[in-house]
Protein backbone atom coordinates (compact mmCIF):
# COMPACT_ATOMS: atom_id res chain seq x y z
CA UNK A 1 0.00 0.00 0.00
CA UNK A 2 1.41 3.25 -0.74
CA UNK A 3 2.07 5.57 1.81
CA UNK A 4 0.71 8.84 0.48
CA UNK A 5 -0.07 12.52 2.13
CA UNK A 6 -3.37 11.83 2.96
CA UNK A 7 -2.84 8.42 5.41
CA UNK A 8 -1.41 10.99 8.17
CA UNK A 9 -2.37 14.32 7.52
CA UNK A 10 -3.17 17.52 10.09
CA UNK A 11 -5.92 18.68 8.42
CA UNK A 12 -7.19 22.19 9.49
CA UNK A 13 -10.89 23.17 8.65
CA UNK A 14 -11.69 26.72 7.61
CA UNK A 15 -15.13 28.19 8.25
CA UNK A 16 -14.62 30.90 5.31
CA UNK A 17 -17.45 33.56 7.01
CA UNK A 18 -15.48 33.33 10.45
CA UNK A 19 -12.10 33.20 9.55
CA UNK A 20 -10.79 36.34 8.41
CA UNK A 21 -12.72 39.64 6.82
CA UNK A 22 -10.26 40.68 4.57
CA UNK A 23 -12.64 43.69 2.76
CA UNK A 24 -14.50 45.23 5.87
CA UNK A 25 -17.84 43.42 5.47
CA UNK A 26 -17.80 41.68 8.45
CA UNK A 27 -18.02 38.29 6.54
CA UNK A 28 -15.14 36.18 6.42
CA UNK A 29 -13.49 35.80 2.68
CA UNK A 30 -10.99 34.23 0.54
CA UNK A 31 -8.88 37.63 0.74
CA UNK A 32 -8.85 37.24 4.62
CA UNK A 33 -8.16 33.98 4.12
CA UNK A 34 -5.00 34.34 1.88
CA UNK A 35 -4.10 36.87 3.66
CA UNK A 36 -3.26 34.33 6.50
CA UNK A 37 -1.81 31.65 5.11
CA UNK A 38 1.48 32.46 7.10
CA UNK A 39 -0.12 31.73 9.99
CA UNK A 40 -1.33 28.32 8.71
CA UNK A 41 2.07 27.71 7.54
CA UNK A 42 3.20 28.02 10.86
CA UNK A 43 1.12 26.14 12.74
CA UNK A 44 2.03 23.34 10.98
CA UNK A 45 -0.76 21.83 8.98
CA UNK A 46 -0.56 19.78 5.74
CA UNK A 47 -4.06 20.85 4.15
CA UNK A 48 -7.53 22.91 4.63
CA UNK A 49 -10.85 21.93 4.51
CA UNK A 50 -12.81 24.72 2.98
CA UNK A 51 -16.73 24.72 4.50
CA UNK A 52 -18.46 25.14 0.73
CA UNK A 53 -17.52 28.18 -0.49
CA UNK A 54 -20.42 28.29 -3.66
CA UNK A 55 -23.11 31.26 -4.34
CA UNK A 56 -25.18 30.57 -1.80
CA UNK A 57 -27.97 32.36 -0.08
CA UNK A 58 -26.75 31.22 3.09
CA UNK A 59 -30.21 29.63 4.55
CA UNK A 60 -27.35 26.90 5.69
CA UNK A 61 -24.09 28.49 6.14
CA UNK A 62 -23.28 27.58 2.74
CA UNK A 63 -25.09 23.76 2.53
CA UNK A 64 -27.44 25.64 0.04
CA UNK A 65 -25.59 25.73 -2.89
CA UNK A 66 -27.22 27.84 -5.66
CA UNK A 67 -23.79 27.23 -8.21
CA UNK A 68 -21.57 24.60 -7.71
CA UNK A 69 -18.88 25.94 -10.32
CA UNK A 70 -18.93 29.60 -8.81
CA UNK A 71 -17.94 31.28 -5.86
CA UNK A 72 -19.89 33.09 -3.46
CA UNK A 73 -19.61 36.69 -4.21
CA UNK A 74 -19.27 37.34 -0.56
CA UNK A 75 -16.52 35.03 -0.65
CA UNK A 76 -14.72 36.70 -3.53
CA UNK A 77 -14.55 35.03 -7.40
CA UNK A 78 -13.36 32.15 -9.19
CA UNK A 79 -9.82 33.73 -10.50
CA UNK A 80 -9.16 34.40 -6.41
CA UNK A 81 -10.25 31.34 -5.80
CA UNK A 82 -7.95 29.48 -8.23
CA UNK A 83 -5.30 32.22 -7.05
CA UNK A 84 -5.52 31.16 -3.47
CA UNK A 85 -5.52 27.12 -4.82
CA UNK A 86 -2.12 28.45 -5.73
CA UNK A 87 -0.72 30.38 -3.05
CA UNK A 88 -1.88 27.35 -0.56
CA UNK A 89 0.32 25.42 -2.62
CA UNK A 90 3.19 27.48 -2.36
CA UNK A 91 3.16 27.06 1.20
CA UNK A 92 2.73 23.57 1.11
CA UNK A 93 -0.98 22.79 2.05
CA UNK A 94 -3.01 21.29 0.06
CA UNK A 95 -6.59 22.44 -0.31
CA UNK A 96 -10.08 20.36 0.30
CA UNK A 97 -13.24 21.87 -0.83
CA UNK A 98 -16.84 20.87 0.49
CA UNK A 99 -19.12 19.22 -2.06
CA UNK A 100 -23.09 19.12 -1.16
CA UNK A 101 -24.39 16.12 -3.35
CA UNK A 102 -27.56 15.36 -1.65
CA UNK A 103 -29.34 18.72 -2.01
CA UNK A 104 -28.67 21.88 -3.61
CA UNK A 105 -30.21 25.09 -2.98
CA UNK A 106 -33.97 26.55 -4.29
CA UNK A 107 -32.08 29.40 -5.79
CA UNK A 108 -30.06 26.68 -8.07
CA UNK A 109 -31.00 27.18 -11.80
CA UNK A 110 -31.80 23.57 -11.89
CA UNK A 111 -34.82 24.18 -8.73
CA UNK A 112 -35.95 27.58 -10.12
CA UNK A 113 -36.42 25.51 -13.91
CA UNK A 114 -38.58 22.59 -11.94
CA UNK A 115 -40.66 25.25 -10.61
CA UNK A 116 -41.91 26.31 -14.37
CA UNK A 117 -41.52 23.18 -15.75
CA UNK A 118 -42.47 19.76 -14.36
CA UNK A 119 -40.67 17.93 -16.76
CA UNK A 120 -37.46 19.12 -15.13
CA UNK A 121 -38.89 18.10 -11.32
CA UNK A 122 -36.96 14.90 -12.43
CA UNK A 123 -34.02 16.13 -10.91
CA UNK A 124 -35.52 16.49 -7.36
CA UNK A 125 -38.22 14.81 -5.28
CA UNK A 126 -41.24 16.54 -6.01
CA UNK A 127 -44.94 14.11 -5.01
CA UNK A 128 -48.04 14.67 -5.37
CA UNK A 129 -48.39 13.57 -1.71
CA UNK A 130 -45.93 13.98 1.05
CA UNK A 131 -44.77 10.98 3.19
CA UNK A 132 -44.45 11.20 7.41
CA UNK A 133 -40.38 12.23 7.50
CA UNK A 134 -38.83 14.86 9.32
CA UNK A 135 -36.56 17.35 8.27
CA UNK A 136 -33.41 16.82 10.49
CA UNK A 137 -33.33 20.31 10.99
CA UNK A 138 -37.21 20.00 12.65
CA UNK A 139 -40.57 19.89 11.00
CA UNK A 140 -41.77 18.21 8.18
CA UNK A 141 -39.06 17.17 5.51
CA UNK A 142 -41.67 18.28 2.67
CA UNK A 143 -42.79 21.66 1.54
CA UNK A 144 -45.28 22.52 -1.40
CA UNK A 145 -45.09 24.38 -4.13
CA UNK A 146 -47.86 27.13 -5.87
CA UNK A 147 -48.85 24.43 -7.83
CA UNK A 148 -49.98 21.90 -4.91
CA UNK A 149 -47.09 19.51 -5.37
CA UNK A 150 -44.68 19.12 -2.55
CA UNK A 151 -40.73 18.37 -2.78
CA UNK A 152 -38.43 16.73 -0.37
CA UNK A 153 -35.79 18.25 1.90
CA UNK A 154 -34.31 15.88 4.63
CA UNK A 155 -32.95 19.67 5.62
CA UNK A 156 -34.15 22.86 5.41
CA UNK A 157 -36.76 23.91 2.97
CA UNK A 158 -34.08 25.66 1.37
CA UNK A 159 -32.06 22.46 0.52
CA UNK A 160 -34.21 20.15 -1.78
CA UNK A 161 -32.85 17.15 -2.21
CA UNK A 162 -31.48 15.91 -5.35
CA UNK A 163 -32.76 13.00 -6.81
CA UNK A 164 -30.01 10.49 -7.55
CA UNK A 165 -32.11 7.63 -9.50
CA UNK A 166 -31.57 10.14 -12.63
CA UNK A 167 -28.48 10.02 -14.77
CA UNK A 168 -28.01 13.45 -14.87
CA UNK A 169 -27.63 14.09 -11.53
CA UNK A 170 -24.55 11.75 -11.63
CA UNK A 171 -23.38 13.00 -14.50
CA UNK A 172 -23.72 16.73 -13.11
CA UNK A 173 -21.42 15.83 -9.91
CA UNK A 174 -18.97 13.82 -12.16
CA UNK A 175 -18.42 17.10 -13.89
CA UNK A 176 -18.29 19.33 -10.64
CA UNK A 177 -15.61 16.84 -9.16
CA UNK A 178 -13.81 17.40 -12.42
CA UNK A 179 -14.07 21.47 -12.23
CA UNK A 180 -12.47 21.87 -9.26
CA UNK A 181 -9.80 19.17 -9.88
CA UNK A 182 -8.88 20.91 -13.05
CA UNK A 183 -8.45 23.71 -11.09
CA UNK A 184 -6.30 22.30 -8.84
CA UNK A 185 -8.22 21.41 -5.74
CA UNK A 186 -6.86 18.32 -3.67
CA UNK A 187 -9.71 16.64 -2.62
CA UNK A 188 -13.64 16.90 -1.28
CA UNK A 189 -15.08 16.63 2.07
CA UNK A 190 -18.34 14.59 0.96
CA UNK A 191 -21.29 16.61 3.06
CA UNK A 192 -23.92 13.99 3.92
CA UNK A 193 -22.36 11.47 2.13
CA UNK A 194 -24.44 8.32 3.33
CA UNK A 195 -27.99 10.28 2.40
CA UNK A 196 -28.39 10.00 -1.17
CA UNK A 197 -30.65 7.49 -2.46
CA UNK A 198 -34.02 7.37 -0.81
CA UNK A 199 -36.76 4.52 -0.77
CA UNK A 200 -40.35 3.67 0.32
CA UNK A 201 -38.10 2.98 3.99
CA UNK A 202 -35.72 5.31 4.44
CA UNK A 203 -32.40 7.41 3.21
CA UNK A 204 -29.76 6.29 5.13
CA UNK A 205 -26.89 3.89 3.75
CA UNK A 206 -28.78 2.88 0.93
CA UNK A 207 -26.37 0.11 -1.12
CA UNK A 208 -26.43 2.16 -4.50
CA UNK A 209 -24.46 5.13 -3.09
CA UNK A 210 -21.34 2.96 -3.02
CA UNK A 211 -21.60 2.68 -6.68
CA UNK A 212 -21.75 6.58 -6.42
CA UNK A 213 -18.81 6.32 -4.41
CA UNK A 214 -16.69 3.63 -6.91
CA UNK A 215 -17.32 6.29 -9.75
CA UNK A 216 -15.77 9.23 -8.20
CA UNK A 217 -12.50 7.32 -6.84
CA UNK A 218 -12.12 6.70 -10.57
CA UNK A 219 -12.73 10.04 -11.03
CA UNK A 220 -10.17 10.97 -8.42
CA UNK A 221 -7.22 8.70 -9.29
CA UNK A 222 -7.63 9.81 -12.81
CA UNK A 223 -5.71 13.04 -11.20
CA UNK A 224 -3.41 11.60 -9.00
CA UNK A 225 -3.23 12.60 -5.39
CA UNK A 226 -6.61 13.60 -4.98
CA UNK A 227 -8.58 12.52 -2.09
CA UNK A 228 -12.76 12.20 -1.16
CA UNK A 229 -13.47 12.49 2.33
CA UNK A 230 -16.75 10.77 3.34
CA UNK A 231 -18.98 12.92 6.28
CA UNK A 232 -20.65 9.61 7.05
CA UNK A 233 -22.69 9.42 10.76
CA UNK A 234 -23.63 5.71 10.91
CA UNK A 235 -24.24 3.93 14.32
CA UNK A 236 -22.77 0.43 12.64
CA UNK A 237 -18.88 0.16 12.34
CA UNK A 238 -19.06 -2.66 9.80
CA UNK A 239 -21.71 -0.22 7.52
CA UNK A 240 -19.44 2.87 7.91
CA UNK A 241 -16.21 0.70 7.38
CA UNK A 242 -17.92 0.02 2.80
CA UNK A 243 -17.36 3.08 2.52
CA UNK A 244 -13.48 2.99 3.04
CA UNK A 245 -12.93 -0.19 0.74
CA UNK A 246 -10.09 0.70 -1.92
CA UNK A 247 -12.36 1.74 -4.20
CA UNK A 248 -14.20 4.29 -2.78
CA UNK A 249 -13.56 6.97 0.04
CA UNK A 250 -10.37 7.83 1.04
CA UNK A 251 -11.25 8.43 4.68
CA UNK A 252 -14.32 9.46 6.46
CA UNK A 253 -14.82 11.43 9.89
CA UNK A 254 -14.65 9.45 13.26
CA UNK A 255 -17.68 11.32 14.38
CA UNK A 256 -17.37 8.26 17.64
CA UNK A 257 -14.13 10.19 18.80
CA UNK A 258 -15.49 13.13 18.46
CA UNK A 259 -18.86 12.39 20.33
CA UNK A 260 -17.15 10.40 22.94
CA UNK A 261 -17.19 11.67 26.70
CA UNK A 262 -13.81 12.16 28.36
CA UNK A 263 -13.66 9.00 29.94
CA UNK A 264 -11.00 6.43 29.64
CA UNK A 265 -12.42 3.33 29.00
CA UNK A 266 -14.61 4.60 27.07
CA UNK A 267 -11.97 6.43 24.96
CA UNK A 268 -10.26 2.97 24.92
CA UNK A 269 -13.25 1.47 23.54
CA UNK A 270 -13.45 4.05 20.83
CA UNK A 271 -10.01 4.36 19.40
CA UNK A 272 -10.30 -0.20 19.64
CA UNK A 273 -13.20 -0.17 17.47
CA UNK A 274 -11.41 3.09 15.00
CA UNK A 275 -8.21 0.60 14.49
CA UNK A 276 -10.26 -2.85 14.19
CA UNK A 277 -12.56 -1.12 11.56
CA UNK A 278 -10.14 0.69 9.93
CA UNK A 279 -6.67 -1.77 9.69
CA UNK A 280 -8.21 -4.49 7.99
CA UNK A 281 -9.24 -2.32 4.93
CA UNK A 282 -6.66 -0.19 4.79
CA UNK A 283 -8.15 2.94 5.14
CA UNK A 284 -6.19 5.36 7.88
CA UNK A 285 -8.42 6.12 11.01
CA UNK A 286 -9.51 9.93 11.56
CA UNK A 287 -9.79 11.61 14.63
CA UNK A 288 -11.82 14.67 15.16
CA UNK A 289 -12.29 16.81 18.69
CA UNK A 290 -14.52 19.73 16.76
CA UNK A 291 -16.18 20.74 13.49
CA UNK A 292 -18.47 23.90 12.60
CA UNK A 293 -21.47 21.51 13.87
CA UNK A 294 -20.81 20.69 17.55
CA UNK A 295 -20.08 22.10 20.73
CA UNK A 296 -16.44 23.57 21.06
CA UNK A 297 -14.30 21.30 23.23
CA UNK A 298 -13.28 23.98 25.72
CA UNK A 299 -17.27 24.29 26.96
CA UNK A 300 -18.06 20.47 26.40
CA UNK A 301 -14.88 18.70 28.68
CA UNK A 302 -15.57 21.34 31.49
CA UNK A 303 -19.57 20.12 31.85
CA UNK A 304 -20.41 17.22 34.59
CA UNK A 305 -21.59 15.29 30.90
CA UNK A 306 -18.52 15.61 28.39
CA UNK A 307 -20.47 13.44 25.47
CA UNK A 308 -21.38 15.56 22.40
CA UNK A 309 -25.09 14.90 21.22
CA UNK A 310 -26.98 16.58 18.60
CA UNK A 311 -30.37 17.37 20.39
CA UNK A 312 -30.45 19.93 22.90
CA UNK A 313 -26.67 19.96 22.95
CA UNK A 314 -26.30 20.44 26.51
CA UNK A 315 -26.53 24.07 25.61
CA UNK A 316 -26.54 26.76 29.31
CA UNK A 317 -25.46 23.35 31.00
CA UNK A 318 -22.43 25.00 33.15
CA UNK A 319 -19.33 24.49 32.44
CA UNK A 320 -15.97 24.52 34.10
CA UNK A 321 -14.07 26.12 31.38
CA UNK A 322 -10.50 26.18 32.95
CA UNK A 323 -10.90 22.35 33.76
CA UNK A 324 -12.48 21.95 30.04
CA UNK A 325 -9.53 23.83 28.82
CA UNK A 326 -6.92 21.61 30.49
CA UNK A 327 -9.14 18.35 29.21
CA UNK A 328 -8.87 19.88 25.52
CA UNK A 329 -5.17 20.29 25.95
CA UNK A 330 -4.78 16.89 26.37
CA UNK A 331 -7.33 15.59 24.42
CA UNK A 332 -5.63 17.43 21.76
CA UNK A 333 -2.17 15.62 22.26
CA UNK A 334 -3.87 12.34 22.44
CA UNK A 335 -5.85 12.72 18.87
CA UNK A 336 -2.77 14.14 17.29
CA UNK A 337 -0.96 10.92 18.55
CA UNK A 338 -3.17 8.51 17.32
CA UNK A 339 -2.26 6.84 13.90
CA UNK A 340 -4.07 8.39 11.23
CA UNK A 341 -5.27 11.69 9.87
CA UNK A 342 -6.29 14.46 12.61
CA UNK A 343 -8.82 17.31 12.04
CA UNK A 344 -8.46 20.84 13.80
CA UNK A 345 -11.37 22.91 13.47
CA UNK A 346 -10.66 26.55 13.36
CA UNK A 347 -10.54 28.18 16.54
CA UNK A 348 -9.17 25.23 18.41
CA UNK A 349 -6.11 25.75 18.57
CA UNK A 350 -7.19 28.47 19.96
CA UNK A 351 -9.28 27.29 22.69
CA UNK A 352 -11.97 29.13 22.01
CA UNK A 353 -15.32 28.05 24.26
CA UNK A 354 -18.57 27.71 22.84
CA UNK A 355 -20.67 31.01 22.79
CA UNK A 356 -23.51 30.28 24.79
CA UNK A 357 -25.30 33.80 24.83
CA UNK A 358 -25.98 34.85 21.53
CA UNK A 359 -28.44 37.01 21.48
CA UNK A 360 -31.66 35.27 20.04
CA UNK A 361 -32.18 37.69 17.00
CA UNK A 362 -28.35 37.10 16.05
CA UNK A 363 -28.63 33.61 15.96
CA UNK A 364 -29.02 32.05 11.93
CA UNK A 365 -28.24 28.78 12.31
CA UNK A 366 -32.14 26.92 10.76
CA UNK A 367 -31.99 24.06 13.71
CA UNK A 368 -32.74 27.17 16.04
CA UNK A 369 -35.68 28.40 14.15
CA UNK A 370 -37.01 24.99 13.25
CA UNK A 371 -36.57 23.69 16.29
CA UNK A 372 -38.79 26.65 18.08
CA UNK A 373 -35.65 27.69 19.35
CA UNK A 374 -35.71 24.65 21.53
CA UNK A 375 -32.20 23.56 20.17
CA UNK A 376 -29.81 26.63 20.35
CA UNK A 377 -28.50 25.27 16.84
CA UNK A 378 -24.33 25.85 15.79
CA UNK A 379 -23.85 29.40 15.35
CA UNK A 380 -21.87 29.08 19.49
CA UNK A 381 -19.32 27.54 17.53
CA UNK A 382 -19.24 29.79 14.47
CA UNK A 383 -18.22 32.82 16.00
CA UNK A 384 -15.66 35.03 14.13
CA UNK A 385 -12.18 34.52 15.27
CA UNK A 386 -10.22 36.54 17.33
CA UNK A 387 -6.77 37.69 15.33
CA UNK A 388 -5.46 40.88 17.24
CA UNK A 389 -6.21 43.46 19.86
CA UNK A 390 -8.18 43.84 23.25
CA UNK A 391 -12.19 44.14 22.19
CA UNK A 392 -14.32 42.97 19.18
CA UNK A 393 -14.09 42.53 16.90
CA UNK A 394 -10.38 41.50 17.47
CA UNK A 395 -8.69 42.58 14.24
CA UNK A 396 -10.86 39.96 12.44
CA UNK A 397 -11.92 43.00 9.87
CA UNK A 398 -14.67 45.03 9.45
CA UNK A 399 -16.48 47.12 12.68
CA UNK A 400 -19.45 44.51 12.94
CA UNK A 401 -18.88 40.83 12.58
CA UNK A 402 -21.73 38.53 11.14
CA UNK A 403 -21.87 37.14 14.52
CA UNK A 404 -21.43 38.99 17.91
CA UNK A 405 -17.50 37.93 19.38
CA UNK A 406 -18.08 38.23 23.27
CA UNK A 407 -16.02 40.56 25.19
CA UNK A 408 -13.08 39.22 27.52
CA UNK A 409 -11.32 37.48 23.95
CA UNK A 410 -8.43 39.68 24.34
CA UNK A 411 -6.68 36.69 25.97
CA UNK A 412 -7.70 34.38 23.49
CA UNK A 413 -6.09 36.53 20.16
CA UNK A 414 -3.70 34.79 18.17
CA UNK A 415 -1.65 37.30 18.45
CA UNK A 416 -1.74 37.31 22.24
CA UNK A 417 -1.37 33.51 22.22
CA UNK A 418 1.65 33.49 20.19
CA UNK A 419 3.13 35.75 22.73
CA UNK A 420 2.54 32.95 25.79
CA UNK A 421 4.50 30.01 25.82
CA UNK A 422 2.21 28.07 27.43
CA UNK A 423 -0.76 29.00 25.86
CA UNK A 424 -2.77 27.01 23.75
CA UNK A 425 -1.87 28.10 20.21
CA UNK A 426 1.71 27.45 21.22
CA UNK A 427 0.80 23.95 22.26
CA UNK A 428 -0.58 22.95 18.71
CA UNK A 429 2.05 24.72 16.64
CA UNK A 430 4.55 22.62 18.78
CA UNK A 431 2.63 19.67 18.85
CA UNK A 432 1.80 19.94 14.85
CA UNK A 433 5.52 20.02 14.51
CA UNK A 434 6.49 16.97 16.12
CA UNK A 435 3.66 14.95 14.73
CA UNK A 436 4.90 15.61 11.38
CA UNK A 437 8.02 13.62 11.88
CA UNK A 438 6.95 11.40 14.42
CA UNK A 439 3.75 10.62 14.10
CA UNK A 440 0.79 10.28 11.67
CA UNK A 441 -0.03 7.14 9.68
CA UNK A 442 1.27 3.84 11.20
CA UNK A 443 -0.06 1.36 13.96
CA UNK A 444 0.07 1.63 18.15
CA UNK A 445 0.87 -0.31 20.38
CA UNK A 446 -1.29 -0.19 24.01
CA UNK A 447 1.16 0.04 26.98
CA UNK A 448 0.03 -1.36 30.77
CA UNK A 449 -1.45 1.07 32.34
CA UNK A 450 -3.44 1.68 35.38
CA UNK A 451 -7.58 2.21 34.43
CA UNK A 452 -7.90 5.78 34.19
CA UNK A 453 -4.78 6.33 32.37
CA UNK A 454 -4.28 5.46 28.40
CA UNK A 455 -0.64 4.69 27.14
CA UNK A 456 0.55 4.01 23.84
CA UNK A 457 3.83 3.58 21.89
CA UNK A 458 3.91 4.51 18.03
CA UNK A 459 5.73 3.37 15.20
CA UNK A 460 8.02 5.87 15.64
CA UNK A 461 9.10 5.15 19.50
CA UNK A 462 7.18 7.83 20.78
CA UNK A 463 5.12 7.17 23.69
CA UNK A 464 1.57 8.91 24.74
CA UNK A 465 -0.01 9.20 28.45
CA UNK A 466 -2.95 10.75 29.27
CA UNK A 467 -3.94 10.33 32.70
CA UNK A 468 -7.85 11.00 33.14
CA UNK A 469 -8.01 10.49 36.47
CA UNK A 470 -8.10 12.33 39.84
CA UNK A 471 -5.08 11.85 40.71
CA UNK A 472 -1.13 11.90 39.61
CA UNK A 473 0.37 8.69 37.69
CA UNK A 474 3.88 8.03 37.31
CA UNK A 475 5.28 8.85 34.20
CA UNK A 476 6.79 5.97 32.00
CA UNK A 477 10.77 6.01 31.54
CA UNK A 478 11.80 8.37 28.41
CA UNK A 479 12.43 12.06 27.78
CA UNK A 480 9.37 14.05 27.92
CA UNK A 481 9.01 16.28 24.43
CA UNK A 482 5.80 17.50 25.12
CA UNK A 483 3.38 17.86 27.63
CA UNK A 484 -0.44 19.65 27.91
CA UNK A 485 0.08 20.66 31.37
CA UNK A 486 2.27 21.21 33.77
CA UNK A 487 3.91 18.03 35.64
CA UNK A 488 4.50 17.29 39.04
CA UNK A 489 8.19 16.07 38.88
CA UNK A 490 7.62 12.14 37.78
CA UNK A 491 3.98 12.33 37.59
CA UNK A 492 1.41 13.25 35.32
CA UNK A 493 -1.06 15.13 36.72
CA UNK A 494 -4.98 14.19 36.22
CA UNK A 495 -6.24 15.54 33.03
CA UNK A 496 -3.04 15.96 30.99
CA UNK A 497 -1.34 13.55 28.45
CA UNK A 498 2.59 13.96 27.92
CA UNK A 499 4.74 12.96 24.75
CA UNK A 500 7.67 10.63 25.67
CA UNK A 501 10.53 9.18 23.26
CA UNK A 502 10.96 5.74 24.71
CA UNK A 503 14.38 5.11 26.36
CA UNK A 504 15.57 2.57 23.75
C1 LIG B 1 -23.57 18.48 7.35
C2 LIG B 1 -22.90 19.80 7.49
O1 LIG B 1 -21.72 19.64 8.25
C3 LIG B 1 -23.89 20.72 8.17
O2 LIG B 1 -23.30 21.94 8.56
C4 LIG B 1 -25.06 20.93 7.24
O3 LIG B 1 -26.04 21.71 7.89
C5 LIG B 1 -25.69 19.59 6.82
N1 LIG B 1 -24.71 18.61 6.47
C6 LIG B 1 -26.61 19.78 5.64
O4 LIG B 1 -25.86 20.11 4.50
Amino acid sequence: MSRTWWRGAAIYQVYLRSFADGNGDGCGDLAGLRSRLGYLKELGIDAVWLNPWYPSPMADGGYDVADYRDIEPVFGTLPEAEKFIAEAHDHGIRVIIDVVPNHSSTASAWFEEALVDRKARERFWFRDEPNDWSSIFGGPAWTQVPDGQWYLHLFAPEQPDLNWDNPEVHQEFEDVLRFWFDRGVDGFRIDSAALLFKSATGYEDLDDVHDVYRRWREIADEYGERILIGEVWLPDQERFARYLRPDELHTAFNFDFLSCPWRPAELRRVIDLTLSTHLPIGAPPTWVLSNHDVTRPVTRYGRADTAFEHGGRLHGSPSDLELGRRRARAAALLAMALPGCVYVYQGEELGLPEVEDLPDDARQDPMYARSDGANPGRDGCRVPLPWTGGEPPYGFGGPRPWLPQPEGWHGLTAQAQLADPGSMLNLYRSALRLRRDLLGDGTLSWLPSGDDVLAFGRDSGLICVSNLGAVPVPLPPGEVLLASGPLEGAALPPDTTAWLASPE
